[in-house]
């Protein structure tokens, strides 16, 4: 689920194809039909649903939520979505909801820390070092437990869209690597079952 360019679903998509993937991708929900996302979904033959951006709090939950049991989704998956998930659509999910952050968390995340400003932030700072980080979702913006992370450098030469395009070759990386792992720890036999069932207890 997002609203950006889809880079990130793109390569989720593309990386589910492999016959290591744990997973597939059934459904892919914008919030804006024009979104690049939307784009990414066609060309990669994956059911789009969009939620228009003016559906807002117990409307959207309740929308999104009667698609994921529609679609029997495990793990909803956040690549670009700006908004707070709220706690029914976690309650819903039994907590399987993740995000992609493009900094190494718990540094430069929170509320406002999104785009371009991640990136700013770390220059500032004056950081070699910078990175992604895939995160369970909580009712707060980036925080969770850590899924995986990659470090990616930074260098004296770097703008706010350099550093942004470099992280995001390592976010294409990371996330299908994370989501893969994230399956494995938390699933058995299970999958496709949707999130009604309680994974956590399947043994
Ligand atoms: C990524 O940088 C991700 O870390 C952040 O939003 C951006 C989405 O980019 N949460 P894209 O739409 O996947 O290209």
């Amino acid at each position: 689920m997002g609203s950006g360019t889809g880079s990130n679903a793109k390569a989720l998509c593309q990386a589910a194809r492999s016959n290591e993937s744990e997973y597939t991708v059934e459904l892919v929900l914008a919030t804006s039909p024009d979104a690049g996302i939307c784009e990414v979904a066609r060309a990669e033959n994956v059911v789009l649903e969009v939620i228009p951006a003016s559906v807002k709090g117990e409307e959207f939950s309740t929308k999104l939520c009667s698609l994921l049991e529609q679609f029997r989704i495990d793990v909803l998956v956040l690549a670009g979505f700006m908004r707070l998930v709220s706690p029914k659509v976690l309650t819903y999910m039994n907590g399987h909801v993740v995000n992609i952050h493009p900094a190494l968390l718990p540094e430069f995340g929170g509320k406002g820390m999104y785009g371009l400003r991640v990136h700013e932030a770390v220059l500032a700072k004056g950081r070699r070092e910078t990175g992604a980080t895939v995160h369970v979702v909580t009712e707060q913006y980036d925080e969770g437990a850590v899924i995986g992370q990659t470090k990616v450098p930074v260098y004296a030469e770097d703008s706010p869209a350099s550093l942004q395009q470099r992280v995001k070759e390592s976010e294409h990386q990371l996330y299908p690597v994370a989501i893969n792992q994230y399956i494995r720890d938390n699933f058995r036999n299970s999958v496709g079952s949707g999130p009604i069932a309680d994974k956590s207890a399947v043994s």
